[in-house]
């Protein structure tokens, strides 16, 4: 401890000096600017900066402007810079701390006190930051955010005085503010929830955000809110900045918004709220990850049967035909995991309900009795809109409670598909208690394994919305709803209605898909114990702590094949690493071709689910032979790497790392990756290059430098010094999916369920590299649990290291937390080297487990005249994978 140093407080005072820039202009602009009246160091440890801020002169476009605002800048860790702008006389909206608490996330890593003989000044850092931020005492005033080491400027709202839209506007219904960017350097991805044709954003659009029930149609505002972007900069030109530094930006704000991004700038352009913006330095993609989601929430950790392969259709007629389905799949010996419902299986499409007629309770309990039987899972549908009936016992239930969302002070009815429908407020604290309740009840009488949430953005089939009571249901600036500038209140509920505490939905309505995916995340997991799984459509920034996504009502066309990439990378971006579109498309009628080429690239989403609509015809995988012949291919090698993709689920709950990531998470600096939206990686090291169009049997692929392994057939390599497009082979019933150089993949057998796969014998294949260290690792628990890696160490990290020298290969394990594993008895039956450079010879094995040499295993090495390498391959070992070992295979030159 040291001394409380004397606080000392600095007051700069600028006198403001009118220019007669704005009164040059004759149109009135929608603001003008403010300057800085004075700044203070209020803090002592010198992590944070207060100005206060006047407002230069009012205009009257969008409402009267707020006089006095207050910036608050403050570097609440190493790599975080929060800037809050806001009214420094009245509080405005902002989202709750109980909503996305972020406070108690604070962590002052080792503060550093600041030079209080330093001359006052407006910037801020710590000597441990790379972050620097100043205030331009400029009129109006600006600031910038720079990263220290390079100094390249991440963040620039210093206005350009001829140019108004520049200008930082702060009115009680529009907020506007804009960073220049540098257009060469800077690629921006995020800013969602839209289907994109590509994953970098592309200059002049503005990307709307108000949750919208929109049909996954391109570029409009859909389901989810998440206005965080990835800045990654290509290098400057003074060599300062290298390629690849990264950095995120979140606005933390959840009224509707148009963010516009024009290539030079990137303007904010705000409903509500207020500024309250988030730096994140990274400078590694994955830093930025890591960074961004601790102060949002770690994604939720997923159960294991969640990666198997999902069947689901809006349209089963009954209990007969959902076992039809899962017979067929099983004759076709196509792995299915989990079995869905849509609303058909309701009464009357009434929550918590079963069709007595069509999906009766005892016939629907003895169909979840057998799925489980045969390891096997079973997830129904729940809409937020509650069925206004008196004889509904839920209806009633809520009624009593009061948690319904209220207009003009009574329960506010809208219309989905049970018709006249009350929607919980979730924003109640009495609502958890209802909707867990109600959960329970059902849960009761059917033993459902995990949630899906639909419609909750609110979606609203009372397409005519209200007259309009008040500015909140028809504001001043018009966001660009569904691209037509459409009323905020159209196929939702109306801003004028109200949550508990007399929160307006304008304000909340964003929230609502958050709140509902958290509420049911605390029933189940107090309902069952165990880790909940839920798949909601409504997202918000932090839903992942709670949810999985997919990407809505996709159409079943090759345009929206190809967009299911942007989209799933985007929402491991948002922190929502567990996302997958629906295969095959949701509708029209998909083809046999297009649903071939689905199940190829769907088979490696991170969430694998195929869904289609009532309207058009079903697609189940095992319909069509080639389909069925492709789907065993590719869903064989997603079941045998399921430890694979656990473990990335495992990384993603401990770092943010999403599990399917663009090629410069690996490869930031290699600026061809900065553009890619038609290949994605698993992980680090795992390249999935599918075909994106009709009739196609090649497809050209982009492999970053290093040697690449065709993960279907080892022999089939590419080999790229530097980064290069190579034209590979995709026969109908081929996806490219290859392994790069320095990994070490940790998989198991395939099998007809998670279940089964899990009882398989592990296989490591092991990329060797000239100049690295190969490296994997694998998390290993029993797949339910509610904590990772908890304290009652009922789990299992290893960790593995290979390298190659001149003399052969060598790999060993580093065991973190060997108990799961240990007790399990889980085993090493396979290694495989692959990369080993020909020209050698194997002259001595040396396998060492517990400071025993044992003879094991048969070695066999696998040279071809086709490629420049050889494998090889030790097999039949029975190395148990919770106990250290070193192998060694020696070799010697021709
Ligand atoms: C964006 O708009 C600007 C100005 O209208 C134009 O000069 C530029 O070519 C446009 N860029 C693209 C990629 O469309
Ligand atoms: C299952 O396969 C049988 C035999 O081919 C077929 O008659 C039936 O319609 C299929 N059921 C479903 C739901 O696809
Ligand atoms: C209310 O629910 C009951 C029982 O499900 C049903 O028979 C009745 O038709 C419903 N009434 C209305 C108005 O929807
Ligand atoms: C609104 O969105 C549509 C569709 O993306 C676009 O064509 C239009 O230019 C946008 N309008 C405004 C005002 O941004
Ligand atoms: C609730 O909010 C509305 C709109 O902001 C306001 O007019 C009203 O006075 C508030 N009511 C209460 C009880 O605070
Ligand atoms: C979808 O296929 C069904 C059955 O073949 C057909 O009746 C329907 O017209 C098709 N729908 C469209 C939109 O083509
Ligand atoms: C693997 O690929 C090689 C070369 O393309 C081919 O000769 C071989 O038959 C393939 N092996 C299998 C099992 O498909
Ligand atoms: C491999 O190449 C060698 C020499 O180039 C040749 O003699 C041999 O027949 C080839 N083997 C195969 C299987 O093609």
């Amino acid at each position: 401890m040291f001394p409380p140093p004397t606080p000392i407080l600095f007051c700069i005072c600028i006198s403001l000096i009118f220019s007669n820039f704005a009164a040059s202009k004759e149109t009135e602009v929608v603001g003008y600017g403010y300057t800085i009246s004075n700044v203070n160091y209020e803090d002592l440890s010198g992590t944070s900066l207060t100005a206060n801020l006047k407002l230069i002169k009012s205009s009257s476009i969008y409402g009267p402007d707020i006089s006095n605002l207050k910036l608050v800048a403050s570097l609440e860790t190493k790599d975080r810079l929060r800037i809050r702008i806001t009214d420094s006389t009245h509080q405005r909206w902002e989202i709750p701390e109980e909503v996305i608490p972020r406070s108690s996330h604070y962590s002052f890593h080792s503060l550093n006190s600041y030079d209080l003989n330093q001359e006052p000044k407006l910037s801020l850092t710590t000597p441990n930051s790379d972050l620097i931020f100043s205030l331009h005492n400029t009129i109006p005033f600006g600031f910038t955010v720079s990263r220290k080491s390079s100094n390249d400027i991440l963040f620039d709202a210093s206005p350009d005085p001829s140019d108004p839209s520049t200008f930082l506007v702060f009115k009680d219904q529009y907020l506007q503010l804009s960073s220049s960017l540098p257009r060469e350097r800077a690629s921006i991805y995020g800013l969602g929830e839209h289907t994109k044709a590509s994953f970098k954003l592309k200059p002049n659009q503005t990307l709307t955000m108000w949750n919208m029930d929109n049909g996954a149609n391109l570029d409009l505002n859909l389901y989810g809110f998440h206005p965080f972007y990835l800045d990654l900069r290509k290098g400057s030109m003074d060599g300062r900045a290298k390629a690849g530094a990264t950095h995120g930006v979140l606005l933390l704000n959840s009224n509707g918004m148009d963010v516009v991004y024009d290539g030079d700038r990137i303007t904010y352009k705000v409903i509500g709220g207020m500024i309250d913006l988030y730096f994140f330095t990274g400078s590694s993609p994955e830093q930025v990850m890591e960074q961004y989601t601790e102060l949002i929430g770690r994604p939720a950790p997923m159960p294991y049967w969640s990666f198997g392969f999902h069947q689901c259709r809006y349209g089963y007629k009954d209990v007969s035909d959902l076992e039809s389905v899962i017979g067929n799949y099983s004759k076709a010996n196509i792995p299915l995991e989990v079995m869905w419902t849509d609303i058909d299986s309701m009464d009357a499409y009434k929550d918590f309900t079963l069709d007595p007629i069509n999906f009766p309770l005892d016939k629907m309990r003895k169909f979840v009795d057998t799925l489980h039987q045969n390891g096997q899972k079973y997830v129904p549908i729940l809409d937020p809109g509650i069925s206004v009936n008196n004889s509904y016992a839920t209806y009633v239930r809520g009624l009593e409670a009061d948690i319904y969302i209220k207009r003009n002070g009574v329960n506010y009815l809208g219309q989905v598909w049970p018709g006249p429908v009350y929607f919980p407020d979730f924003l109640n604290p009495h609502c958890q208690e209802f909707w867990g309740n109600e959960i329970k009840l059902f849960r009761e009488l059917l033993p459902f394994d995990g949630l899906w949430l639909d419609m909750n953005e609110i979606a609203n089939f009372n397409t005519s919305p209200p007259n309009p009571s008040s500015n909140l249901d028809n504001p001043p600036y018009i966001i660009n709803d569904s691209g037509i500038q459409k009323s905020i209140n159209t196929r939702t509920i109306p801003a004028t209605s109200s949550h508990y505490g007399n929160i307006t939905e304008y304000d909340a309505h964003n929230l609502y898909g958050l709140l509902q995916s958290k509420a049911t995340y605390k029933a189940l997991r107090d309902i069952t114990g165990k880790r909940p799984f839920i798949l909601s459509r409504s997202t918000f920034v932090s839903s992942g702590r709670y949810a999985a996504h997919w990407t809505g009502d996709n159409a079943a066309t090759w345009n929206d094949l190809a967009y299911s990439i942007p989209s799933i990378l985007n929402f491991g971006i948002f922190g929502i690493p567990m996302i997958g579109a629906d295969i095959c498309g949701f509708g029209p009628n998909t083809t046999e071709e297009l649903c071939r080429r689905w199940i190829q690239l769907g088979a490696f989403y991170p969430f694998a689910r195929d869904h289609s609509d009532k309207s058009s015809t079903r697609q189940e995988l095992y319909l069509w032979d080639s389909v069925a012949s492709s789907a065993r291919k590719v869903l064989a090698l997603r079941y045998r790497l399921l430890p694979y993709l656990y473990t990335l689920m495992y990384e993603a709950n401990s770092k943010g790392t999403p599990i399917a990531r663009p090629l410069f998470f690996s490869f930031p600096e290699d600026v061809t990756t900065h553009d890619i939206s038609s290949q994605f990686l698993l992980g680090k090291g795992v390249l999935v290059s599918p075909v994106l169009e009709s009739g196609a049997v090649t497809v050209n692929a982009y492999f970053p430098a290093g040697n690449w392994f065709d993960l279907f057939n080892f022999t089939n390599s590419v080999s790229a010094e530097s980064g290069k497009y190579v034209t590979l082979d995709a026969p109908s019933d081929h996806i490219n999916v290859h392994v790069g150089e320095g990994n070490i993949l940790v998989m198991q057998g395939e099998a007809m369920t998670t279940e089964a796969s899990k009882k398989t014998p592990f296989h490591l294949v092991v990329v060797v590299s000239s100049s690295k260290t190969s490296y994997g690792q694998v998390y290993l628990d029993n797949g339910e649990t509610l904590e990772i890696s908890g304290e009652n160490e009922e789990w299992t990290l290893v960790r593995f290291y290979a390298v190659l020298h001149n003399t052969g290969v060598f790999i060993t394990s580093d065991i973190v937390n060997a108990r799961f594993a240990l007790d399990q008895k889980l085993i090493i039956e396979k290694i495989t080297f692959l990369g080993v450079p020909k020209k050698k010879r194997l002259s001595k094995v040396n396998m060492v487990s517990n400071e025993l040499n044992i003879e094991n295993g048969i070695v066999q090495i696998h040279a071809d005249n086709l490629s420049q390498f050889m494998s090889i391959e030790v097999s039949e070992l029975s190395q148990l994978i919770g106990e250290k070992f070193e192998l060694e295979i020696e070799m010697t030159m021709f």
